[in-house]
């Protein structure tokens, strides 16, 4: 359109208020919606900024409104228009700009739209595999735009903070060597080097220490991190760390820090007030009052270890599983006794699915009787005992659970969870840190029975631990520390070795030989020995930071461009087969038919 002068936006749709009413503006956006009511015609014009409504009448621009006759959702426009208030009776109060509308004179449509496969609008319930395969349209919606928008903002917030605690972001190679973050890694072939591989990176573990060995003294990243492992909801193959590592400084000083930096992101960004310091916990503690290294501490319901009401019973199931190294372990889910039967017998099914053979339950009736399925095994007496121990009022539902300390943990655990909900014990609107600090250092690994580092291998065991380090690695705990949020493990971290003697003893435990040590990580050992400061570090998972500061259920609706569970991106298709000549030329041969001949 000749006449248009110019293309310049005047400002976003979202933003036209009563205060422009008067003004001619340009507009530019996308068809949300279109209605038509015969010689006027309505568009809900979208951009990032929001939407306004826009009129077309052959009165105010003849072409405007012809043209307007032929536009589909999702065509876009540039229009220019005079602002108006609403008439009275068609404001539109759940709309930002709903008290005014833009009276176009001129338009052009910049671009047609086929009918897109789903609507551009919030909580539309289509399937997520259509909406990652047309990711650009699903970005599109509000929602999906909002998630972006303050991950940018965290994101934002979090370099300015560290600036203004003079970190330097710091990149560091993507094509590199294995890291021990402990999962599987992704190779690519080098083409130059046939036969030899690089690691894309689990995390900048290795090159953060190095830094610290350089003298950076204080080093941020936000890092793209790569992990073949299996998916879930807070889990992707590629994800975004915050990662950290600073030198000369303690682990109060990190953890102090921390804390300080989410309290300016959760205010500035969503403006809510993070009590600080977090409250901390040891991993002991946690396991054993929550069976988790990552509560949920929006509600307490803790375990009471009953083991020791238990010694002398005959009850044969309790007997059994005391007599074989087992705990008994139980939970009082308050105001909950008159629970049904069936919905026992569910959650009975449920502590399965975690590995537990069974659940006993007691149910302190407020009449005074007792609903219990064992006390004909343990005696009356035995049952108000444990009710005591378990501190039940009348009303309350003890649930209990035996078995291995493992089984006891996770399944115990799972139920207080499940029961938490159940009750509606949860605040979804709080947010709830802990630090769980003290991890063990190794744990045994039954698969290559052999102690495996819990966090990584350059993670400091307390000085008080290192005496055990030879005799019995499974006493050693660790100077690592774990951010939780709301029951998820929002990050990790830990003071490093940084004495090349006690990282041999370290390598030692988990049965590292020190020529292995050397062909995996010997650059940074070879670096430790030209002075390396004390140092240490943390990263956040970012992804699941912007997830719970959004209250989303996955990962996957923070990032733009996610994977499936089966690490597939559905929008281009990757992985995907490479022509022969790729392959020829990485030295590579597949004993993998390919898709085209399977089909044959
Ligand atoms: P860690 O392995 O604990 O520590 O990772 C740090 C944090 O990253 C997040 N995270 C993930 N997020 C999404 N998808 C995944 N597959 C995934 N895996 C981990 C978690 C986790 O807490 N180098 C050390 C840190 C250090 O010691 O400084 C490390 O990577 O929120």
């Amino acid at each position: 359109m000749e006449t248009m002068t110019g293309m310049h936006r005047s400002c976003g749709c979202g933003v036209v208020t009563k205060e422009d009413c008067g003004k001619e503006l340009t507009l530019a956006g996308w068809v949300n919606t279109r209605r038509d009511h015969g010689g006027l015609i309505f568009i809900d014009l979208r951009d990032r900024s929001g939407i306004v409504q826009i009129v077309m009448s052959p009165q105010y621009g003849e072409e405007a409104f012809h043209k307007a006759e032929d536009v589909r959702s999702e065509y876009v426009l540039v229009v220019k228009g005079v602002v108006r208030e609403r008439s009275a009776d068609t404001i539109n109060p759940k709309m930002a700009t709903g008290e005014v509308e833009v009276v176009v004179s001129e338009m052009r449509v910049l671009n047609k739209a086929k009918t897109p496969p789903f609507y551009v609008e919030d909580g539309i319930d289509v399937d997520e595999m259509v909406r990652l395969k047309y990711r650009y349209i699903d970005l599109r919606r509000p929602e999906m735009q909002r998630n972006l928008i303050m991950r940018h903002k965290i994101i934002h917030e979090i370099r300015e903070f560290l600036d203004g605690h003079d970190f330097l972001e710091i990149e560091t190679p993507i094509l590199t060597k294995s890291t021990p973050e402990g999962a599987r890694d992704y190779l690519v072939p080098s083409r130059v080097n046939p036969g030899k591989f690089y690691a894309l990176p689990q995390s900048p573990q290795l090159f953060k220490q190095l830094l610290m060995v350089s003298g950076m003294e204080r080093y941020f990243q936000i890092a793209r991190c790569f992990r073949d492992e299996d998916l879930r909801a807070d889990r992707q193959p590629e994800f975004t760390q915050l990662d950290m590592e600073l030198s000369f400084e303690n682990q109060d000083f990190i953890l102090d820090l921390m804390e300080h930096m989410m309290q300016r992101v959760f205010k500035n960004v969503l403006n809510v007030d993070i009590p600080i310091p977090f409250k901390r916990i040891t991993w002991d503690d946690a396991m054993n009052l929550y069976g988790s290294d990552k509560p949920d501490l929006r509600f307490d319901m803790h375990f009471y270890d009953i083991s020791d009401l238990l010694r002398d019973t005959e009850f044969k199931v309790f007997r059994n599983v005391l007599d074989n190294g087992g705990v008994v372990k139980a939970i009082n889910v308050k105001n909950d006794s008159d629970i049904p039967r069936k919905e026992l017998d569910g959650l009975v099914d449920y502590v399965g699915r975690y590995g537990a053979k069974g659940m006993a339950w007691i149910g302190f009736n407020k009449d005074d009787t007792l609903k219990c399925q064992i006390t004909k095994f343990l005696g009356e007496e035995k049952v108000r005992e444990i009710g005591k121990f378990c501190e039940a009022e009348k009303g309350d539902l003890i649930l209990i659970i035996a078995d291995k300390p493992k089984i006891v943990a996770q399944a115990l655990g799972e139920l207080r969870l499940e029961m938490a909900r159940r009750m509606n014990l949860i605040d979804e609107n709080e947010f709830c840190f802990r630090w769980v600090t003290d991890f063990p250092m190794f744990e045994y690994s039954e698969e290559d029975k052999r102690w495996v580092a819990e966090h990584h291998p350059f993670t400091a065991p307390r000085d008080e631990d290192i005496e055990y380090l030879e005799t019995n690695p499974g006493k050693v705990y660790a100077k690592a520390y774990d951010m939780v949020l709301n029951g998820v493990e929002a990050g990790g971290g830990s003071l490093r070795i940084y004495q090349e003697e006690l990282q041999e003893k370290v390598f030692k435990a988990i049965g590292i030989s020190k020529d292995e040590a050397q062909e995996k990580f010997g650059f940074l050992l070879d670096a430790f020995q030209y002075g390396a400061p004390p140092h240490a570090g943390i990263a956040l998972g970012l992804d699941r930071l912007v997830m719970l500061m959004l209250h989303l259920g996955s990962i996957r609706d923070v990032i733009a461009f996610p994977k499936t569970q089966s690490a597939i991106d559905q929008l281009t298709q990757a992985p995907s087969e490479v022509v022969e000549k790729q392959l020829k030329e990485l030295h590579i041969k597949t004993d993998i038919k390919k898709e085209s001949d399977l089909l044959v």
